[in-house]
């Protein structure tokens, strides 16, 4: 696996995977992988003849109180990782090749960015749209891999996808990945390595609470009695916070008082400092 820092050097390196009409996969990241990361990149590689990461902890995604500083940085662990999984190539930028003196161009996603993260994390979309259309314009894949955790992320790429007529990638190869968990159902997530050994055991919480209200919520008349107890259980069960449990529908992300067809439970909580999201769908 060859690993590239400077932006000219990677439009060759990709030139050269493309030889023969070979297909590129992008699967993009922050580093500090764990197997949700691995996952994306397996999948690519069964639609990909190539599959190219990206490890770039991206700083116009951070607010200002936020942990970009204390993001965990392990590029060497990761490299070995993704060269295991059969990666072809890494990008991994320094910052001033991807935000060069002088930048001044964002992207956002109206609407669809202002809820849920967006709400708390004011910013936040534009941040990660403006640095994925970067990366696929850097890129130039076939098609890319995001993960269902960060589902209103989906959501707001596959809108930019549409809005702006990526056409490689476009909307069809923007591929969502199912959430892969710990053993007692905890999203995977980089930042759960700022738990303590007893946080980590309260944020098994998280998804616990989720199924019970997932299956009030079933045929349920309204939503609010379930949405209420889940955030109880989650402030009884050494939550600290609740940022959100709300049910809206998947692809839209407006709000619904009832359960319907692409329905979806939307929670963030915290613990300490760590803000945890998790989500999941609930059937009529
Ligand atoms: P990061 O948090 O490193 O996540 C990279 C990709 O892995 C995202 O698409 C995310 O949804 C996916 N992922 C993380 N944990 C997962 C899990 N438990 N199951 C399935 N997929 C999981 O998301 C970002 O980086 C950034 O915002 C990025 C898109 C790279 C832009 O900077």
């Amino acid at each position: 696996m060859q690993t590239i820092t400077r932006l000219a050097m990677l439009r060759n390196a990709v030139a050269d995977l493309r030889d023969g009409g070979k297909t590129v996969a992008l699967v993009p990241t922050m580093g500090a992988l764990h197997e949700g990361h691995l996952t994306l990149v397996r999948e690519a590689r069964e639609k990909a003849d190539h599959v190219v990461a990206s490890i770039f902890v991206n700083p116009r995604q951070f607010g200002p109180k936020e942990d970009f500083g204390a993001y965990p940085r392990q590029l060497a662990r990761d490299q070995a990782l993704l060269e295991e999984e059969g990666v072809a190539l890494l990008w991994a930028p320094e910052r001033d090749e991807v935000y060069p003196e002088g930048y001044a161009t964002n992207v956002s996603v109206t609407g669809i960015s202002d809820r849920l993260c967006g709400a708390d994390r004011p910013g936040h979309f534009d941040g990660v749209a403006t640095v994925v259309l970067k990366l696929f314009n850097e890129v130039m894949p076939d098609m890319a891999f995001f993960g269902e955790k960060d589902w209103q992320q989906l959501a707001v790429i596959r809108r930019m996808a549409r809005d702006l007529d990526l056409t490689r990638p476009h909307v069809d190869a923007i591929h969502g990945v199912a959430i892969v968990r710990e053993a007692d159902g905890l999203a995977m997530s980089s930042r759960n390595a700022y738990l303590s050994p007893e946080q980590r055991e309260a944020a098994a919480n998280l998804p616990r609470a989720i199924g019970s209200a997932v299956a009030a919520l079933t045929g349920a008349d309204r939503a609010a009695p379930a949405l209420e107890s889940l955030r109880g259980e989650l402030l009884a069960g050494g939550f600290d916070s609740v940022d959100y449990a709300e049910l809206r529908h998947g692809h839209t992300l407006s709000l619904l008082d009832r359960a319907e067809t692409n329905a979806r439970l939307f929670v963030a909580a915290r613990i300490g400092g760590t803000r945890l999201i998790d989500n999941w769908p609930v059937e009529r």
